[in-house]
Parts: structure tokens; C-alpha cells; sequence
């Protein structure tokens, strides 16, 4: 191609009024490395730093001012961030953090997310590179779960996202193309969970249109596993009254304990009983990246669609999460749409099609499949997978001390990197204290769920960061946290 046109020397455009690039280039860039190094130190020095903080009332009032109307110096906005901002941040970057499902990040990844920033690419459509890298993704992910070569997919913000889309694909499947002019139109749709599943699944109906009664509620077993003759009785039940099962959703991982549902036998289900079969592996499906966890998840690869997120126990920075279907035609038929100033043409920027907005909800879309990919390269599935490895080892030794502790009793078995227990004796407001006086002590940061109805503290082990000590150091602080609980007669603890 003729490029004669570049002219290497040219600096012209730096100043271009009514730019918004720095006109003192090397005067940025200084501050970007400054920024970069503190955010390296930060991350390098994050173990001896609190787990979390609340955010001080002084600085909740420094980051409330008026809608700037004049410009603010570049290095004293990020004195505010640095000030405000970093030491009051969620907390899971720490090796501490083990409350609900928070990956812990990396230092790579953040470049990664620097990148992508820069380059700005709009991953709605069109042809580019940027594009490639994303289907690249999707293909890594469904060889890793074992779906076939040509499942299509998308890199969303996380798996709510990714199970609305599971679900809205399984209704258009259920409907045809009618569903989308006209609506349900008060079809009779029935789908099934398990009562563990993620609240977004509900949401995921509601927002579909077919209302969270429409979602049946299977009860579980003692593992927490969909019980399967209730799931079957269910379903006839609602097809001798007039309703069409159409969507089955398992669950890799439950976010209470990390439970995997028998997902061989709800795909046999789910084909028998004409519906869509959608897996929602949020964390779990993350175990593929280990061999020897891998068949924990048998029946994974039958699914129609999965939902699941690399910002999760992938440690990918968030957001990203990931959509995976089967069948690349019936994802496309869920959502593709004409736009005359969306054409498509066989030449030049506008060609690719389809095009990743014609995959999901969104046009406009950043480029977060540049973090995944390069931390997949990087660190390999190897790597990755002795990381998930490693947190249900931490999980496990936890899990025996709990046994140990004639104080504590076990609230759940560990089925994966998640462990539930309580304190003998305490009741829930106290429970709950002590949990909170944990995370403002800014030693450790479990959190805590209800299990059989009864408020239960939760440690899940997904930072790849935690080790062992981290996580006895948890368990020494509840423990020393429930000495001090103001209960009268409260525990004795030795
Ligand atoms: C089983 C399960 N499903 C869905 C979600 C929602 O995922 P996200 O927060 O990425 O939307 C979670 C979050 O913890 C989860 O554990």
C-alpha cells in the first residue's frame, strides 16, 4: 500500500486547538510513569497494607465538588486519586479478601487494560485486529470447556450479563423470530435452577420479559446440587398444565459453596424435555483450567450456552466475563438487526460481519478482550490452572482448622474454594458484628451468606494470592473477634 503520504517527522498536530492531547507531551508522559510506578509499588506492597478501610469522611467530602467547569492540572487530580481514591478501594487485590467471589487481579493485567485504553477501540463492528483478539478468546474458551470449534460467543462486562443473553437466546429458540417484534405475547414459558442458583438469573427473567415467577425453583440435595427427581416431577407437572419448559439452567459453582450440579444428566434432561440447556459457571467454570479439576465438570461441553467470568478465579481485571453458544446461527438470530449506517460491506472498514453487536445487547463495546487474552498467553492454562489448584488447597486447609476448632462448626462441605462455618453459640446479629469487625480491622475480609436459614460466615478463596497463613490469619482474627463480642456469656475461646 502507497503510505507515501506518512511523513515520520511530522509533529504538527500536537497542538491542534480544541485537541484535548497534552501540549506538553513530555510533561504527561512523566506523570504517566510516575503513576504507573506508584500503582506497581502499591501492588508490590499491598500484603502489608489493610485489607480494606472505610473511606473517611474527609475524603468522601474532597471527592464531592461541583461539576468542573475549568481545567484542573493533570498531576492534582491524581493527588486526589492517590490520596482518596487507592487507600479506600474494595479490598481484593490483598491476599485477606475472601469475601464473596472477587478476583484479585495483576499487575500484567492492569498494563493490559493501559493498552487498550490507548488504543480505544471500539469492538462493536467493523474490521480490525482488535476484533480478532476477542474471537480468539472465545475460541480459547470453548476449546477449554470442550464445545465445539464453531460456538460463537461474546466478552461481556460479567456473567449476569452473559446468563441475560443465555437466556435470551433460549427464547428466541423457544419462540422463533416472532419473539422479537411481537414479544412473549403471554406464551406459557417455564424455566427451572436450582434454588442456590445467582439472583441474576431471576433477573435475567424478569428482564427478558418473562417474569421471575416463570423461573421454578428445583431444591437442592445435601451437596447443594439440583435434585434431579424433583427437577423431573416439576417439569411434568408444568407440561400437563399447559406450560413449555424451555430453558434448564445448571450451575458450576454455586455462589453460596461453590456446588456443581450433575450437568451430564441435566443435559439428558434438558434434550428430553425439548429445552435449552444453559450453564451458569460464573467462577466454576474456571476449574476446566485444571486437569485434575476439569472432570467436576462433566457435562459442561453438552451445554447450548454457558455464562462465566475471567475477572472471577481467571484474575483478569474487571470487568470481563464471557457468553459462549453453541449455535452460532441461533446466537446471531437473538440479536443481529439491520442499520443502514451499520451496513455491512464485502471491502474495506465496514466489512468482518458479523459483527460482535449483532452477538449481544450492546453497539459501542471496549476492547476488554485485550486483558484476558494477554493474560491467557502469559501465564498459560498451566499456570492458571495450579493458581485454581492452589485455592482449593487454601480452601481445604481452612477447612480443617474449622474442623479442629471445637469453637467453630462447618456450615457446608467445600466443593470447590469455598468455606462456610459459624461460631457455635452466636447468634446472627453477632455473627454479623464479628464479621464486620474483621473487615474494619483491616486484618482479613470474609463475608457471610445464609445457609439452611441460618446466617453463616463465607470464605472464598479466589485471590491467587492467598496462601495458608493468609487464610489462618482470617480465621485467627474472627476468632479473636468472637473473644471480644459483647454478648453476655458470650464464646470462651481458648
Ligand atoms: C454463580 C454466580 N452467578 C452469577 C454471578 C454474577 O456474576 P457477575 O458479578 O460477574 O455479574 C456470580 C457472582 O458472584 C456467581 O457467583
Amino acid at each position: 500500500m502507497d503510505q507515501t503520504w506518512l511523513d515520520p517527522t511530522d509533529r504538527s498536530d500536537q497542538t491542534e486547538p480544541g485537541s484535548l492531547d497534552p501540549s506538553d507531551w513530555p510533561a504527561l508522559r512523566k506523570l504517566g510513569h510516575r503513576m504507573l510506578d506508584d500503582m506497581f509499588d502499591h501492588l508490590e506492597r499491598r500484603r502489608t497494607q489493610p485489607v480494606w478501610q472505610k473511606l473517611p469522611d474527609a475524603s468522601r467530602k474532597a471527592l464531592h465538588v461541583p461539576l468542573p467547569q475549568t481545567p484542573t492540572g493533570a498531576a492534582d487530580v491524581y493527588e486526589t486519586f492517590r490520596t482518596h481514591v487507592v487507600p479506600y478501594s474494595v479490598g481484593n487485590t490483598h491476599p485477606g479478601f475472601m469475601g464473596w467471589v472477587h478476583g484479585g487481579g495483576t499487575p500484567l493485567g492492569m498494563l493490559a487494560e493501559m493498552l487498550a485504553g490507548g488504543l480505544n477501540a471500539n469492538l462493536g463492528g467493523r474490521d480490525h485486529a482488535p476484533i480478532e483478539i476477542e474471537r480468539e478468546v472465545i475460541r480459547w474458551s470453548a476449546e477449554l470447556l470442550g464445545l465445539p470449534a464453531e460456538t460463537s460467543g461474546l466478552v461481556v462486562t460479567g456473567t449476569s450479563t452473559a446468563n441475560l443473553i443465555g437466556v435470551l437466546a433460549a427464547r428466541r429458540a423457544a419462540l422463533g423470530p416472532g419473539v422479537r417484534r411481537h414479544g412473549t405475547n403471554a406464551a406459557r414459558l417455564v424455566a427451572y435452577t436450582s434454588d442456590r442458583a445467582h439472583g441474576c438469573i431471576s433477573r435475567a427473567m424478569d428482564i427478558a420479559g418473562l417474569g421471575t415467577q416463570a423461573l421454578r425453583l428445583v431444591p437442592v440435595d445435601t451437596d447443594h446440587r439440583m435434585d434431579l427427581l424433583a427437577l423431573s416431577d416439576l417439569i411434568a407437572r408444568d407440561t400437563a398444565a399447559g406450560f413449555k419448559p424451555f430453558l434448564i439452567v445448571g450451575t458450576a459453582g454455586t455462589v453460596d459453596i461453590g456446588a456443581i450440579d450433575d450437568l451430564n444428566l441435566i443435559a439428558h434432561m434438558a434434550r428430553h424435555a425439548g429445552a435449552w440447556f444453559h450453564v451458569d459457571g460464573a467462577f466454576g467454570a474456571m476449574a476446566a483450567l485444571s486437569p485434575h479439576l476439569r472432570p467436576l465438570l462433566a457435562g459442561i461441553e453438552r451445554a447450548d450456552s454457558v455464562a462465566f467470568d475471567f475477572h472471577k478465579w481467571m484474575q483478569v481485571p474487571y470487568d470481563a466475563g464471557c457468553v459462549l453458544v453453541r449455535d452460532p446461527d441461533r446466537h446471531l438470530a437473538t440479536f443481529a438487526q439491520d442499520a443502514a449506517y451499520l451496513k455491512r460491506t464485502a471491502r474495506g472498514l465496514a466489512g468482518g460481519d458479523p459483527w460482535p453487536c449483532d452477538l449481544g445487547p450492546e453497539l459501542s463495546r471496549g476492547f476488554r478482550a485485550l486483558k484476558v487474552w494477554m493474560t491467557w498467553k502469559v501465564f498459560g492454562t498451566e499456570r492458571l490452572g495450579a493458581m485454581v489448584e492452589q485455592s482449593c488447597e487454601v480452601a481445604q486447609a481452612l477447612a480443617n482448622r474449622v474442623d479442629r476448632e471445637p469453637t467453630l462448626e462447618r456450615a457446608a462441605p467445600v466443593a470447590l474454594n469455598i468455606v462456610c462455618f459459624r461460631i457455635r453459640g452466636m447468634d446472627e446479629h453477632d455473627t454479623q458484628d464479628i464479621v464486620a469487625n474483621v473487615q474494619e480491622s483491616g486484618e482479613a475480609a470474609p463475608s457471610t451468606t445464609v445457609i439452611d436459614g441460618r446466617l453463616t460466615i463465607r470464605c472464598a478463596l479466589v485471590n491467587h494470592r492467598t496462601r495458608p497463613e493468609d487464610a489462618n490469619r482470617t480465621l485467627n482474627a474472627i476468632l479473636h473477634a468472637a473473644t471480644r463480642c459483647p454478648v453476655p456469656g458470650g464464646v470462651k475461646l481458648r
